[in-house]
């Protein structure tokens, strides 16, 4: 597994990464990141979170009801265009080594709902920080899908539990740059 590297430099040196090498990865490294994303800060240990490990069959599954979500958002699925982008969509999933669907459960009170999907977020971000300690790559995506009936059948998902995000994982083959504006320039220090 190696060693990991240090959390601080795993968070400035992390992206999210498109392009990503077929390698398989390891079960015990994705198990010591699922260890660690529940770790988050939780108000009142709800514990929220549920994660699905896709592989295999079922992200081959997955690939085929990605596919169809994106043909309901094309204003021409039948275009010969739109047959290689929706095929592209396949591929790309497929070929992604490990899909992992992180759900949070809905509660009634409107203020635990919300603190919930923030701890369900931060587990997945400590996955994400975990996995690029050790050299994987990670990309969150959100969108309609997350509320697409046929993944939530697919899962055999209940009422009470939504998608909050989709974590795509495998080694980058490509790191993107990235920037950001400097925490002094979004920070007000007061009273020192
Ligand atoms: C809550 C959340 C939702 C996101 N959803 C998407 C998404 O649906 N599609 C996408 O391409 N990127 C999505 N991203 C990834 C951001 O685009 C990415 O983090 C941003 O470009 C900064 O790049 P970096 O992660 O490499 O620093 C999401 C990120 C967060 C935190």
């Amino acid at each position: 597994m190696g060693e990991p590297m240090s959390v601080l430099e795993a968070i400035r040196t992390r992206r999210s990464i498109a392009r990503m090498k077929p390698d398989p990865i390891p079960r015990e490294v994705l198990e010591q990141c699922l260890e660690a994303a529940v770790w988050v800060p939780n108000h009142r240990l709800t514990e929220p979170w549920q994660f699905f490990v896709l592989e295999g069959e079922a992200k081959r599954r997955f690939a085929e009801i990605r596919r169809n979500f994106r043909r309901t958002q094309l204003p021409n699925p039948d275009a010969p265009e739109a047959q290689a982008a929706l095929e592209k969509v396949y591929q790309d999933t497929v070929q992604t080594p490990v899909i992992i669907v992180v759900t949070s459960r809905i509660t009634e009170d409107p203020e635990l709902r919300e603190e919930d999907f923030w701890s369900t977020f931060g587990a997945a971000y400590a996955f994400m920080l975990a996995a690029w300690s050790y050299g994987i790559g990670t990309y969150f995506r959100t969108g309609g899908l997350r509320d697409y009936p046929p993944l939530r059948e697919f899962l055999n998902l209940q009422e009470d539990r939504r998608i909050i995000g989709i974590l795509y994982v495998g080694y980058p083959a490509e790191i993107p740059q990235k920037r950001r504006t400097p925490a002094s320039e979004k920070t007000v220090w007061l009273g020192g």
